[in-house]
């Protein structure tokens, strides 16, 4: 499963990066408020530190304003994936964008309907939100597996990218139901390091090292 960081914020993308970590990264309006960074700066930052698909979403609301703002977006770098909502509007965009030759990440994905969709619109990823049906007492990981079965049935190649991962466990699942990719927060990635056995078992071999008084340095 490839790994994609849902942030604008460069420095936690650097640090991930220099791990071999980080397949691609996905912003949104609100991450982008949030790096408190423009739009324009902040893509092309990214996407010159990034290999992979950065994905930059558009704003407008309307299939020619969209089609307009992703020429633009798409314009920063060759790795720019432009992110337009699962509206019909977006799925116009959609279309004509990935004709132009441009990755297209379709967000906002809340059911398989919608993803049939986007597939039959070319979308290159669809980007399920997991997290978001799940605070409404329906299961976002169950979408996750039907989609992946329902793109199998039919061949479809594009990407599902499961967005909204919020805990380690959604990603555990992502991975276990076939995702191709999953965004997750930098904190998340990181938290996938972590296990209390780990701890405990590296605390008690530090403690037996010591008590051979040797050094390997
Ligand atoms: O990739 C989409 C993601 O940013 C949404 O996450 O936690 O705001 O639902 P969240």
């Amino acid at each position: 499963m490839k790994f994609f960081v849902d942030t604008a914020e460069v420095d936690e993308i650097a640090e991930l990066n220099a791990l071999g970590m980080v397949d691609g990264v996905t912003t949104n309006p609100s991450l982008i408020m949030k790096s408190g960074r423009d739009i324009l700066e902040v893509t092309k930052e990214i996407a010159e530190m990034v290999e992979g698909p950065v994905s930059a979403e558009v704003v407008a609301l309307e299939a020619d304003q969209m089609i307009e703002e992703g020429r633009k977006l798409a314009k920063i770098a060759p790795n720019i994936a432009v992110k337009v909502p699962l509206t019909w509007a977006g799925l116009k965009a959609c279309n004509v964008l990935t004709d132009e030759g441009n990755m297209v990440n379709v967000t906002l994905c809340f059911s398989a309907n919608q993803a049939l969709l986007a597939a039959k619109a070319g979308a290159t990823f669809i980007s399920p939100f997991i997290g978001r049906l799940d605070d409404i007492n329906l299961d976002g990981m169950e979408l996750i597996a039907d989609i992946r079965q329902i793109y199998d049935n039919y061949g479809f190649d594009t990407q599902i990218l499961s967005a909204s991962i919020r805990t380690v466990n959604h990603a555990y699942q992502a991975a276990m139901v076939g995702s191709d990719v999953m965004t997750a927060p930098p904190k998340v990635i990181k938290q996938m390091a972590e296990h209390p056995l780990t701890d405990k078992g590296l605390a008690s071999f530090m403690a037996d090292w010591e008590k051979t008084g040797q050094k390997i340095l």
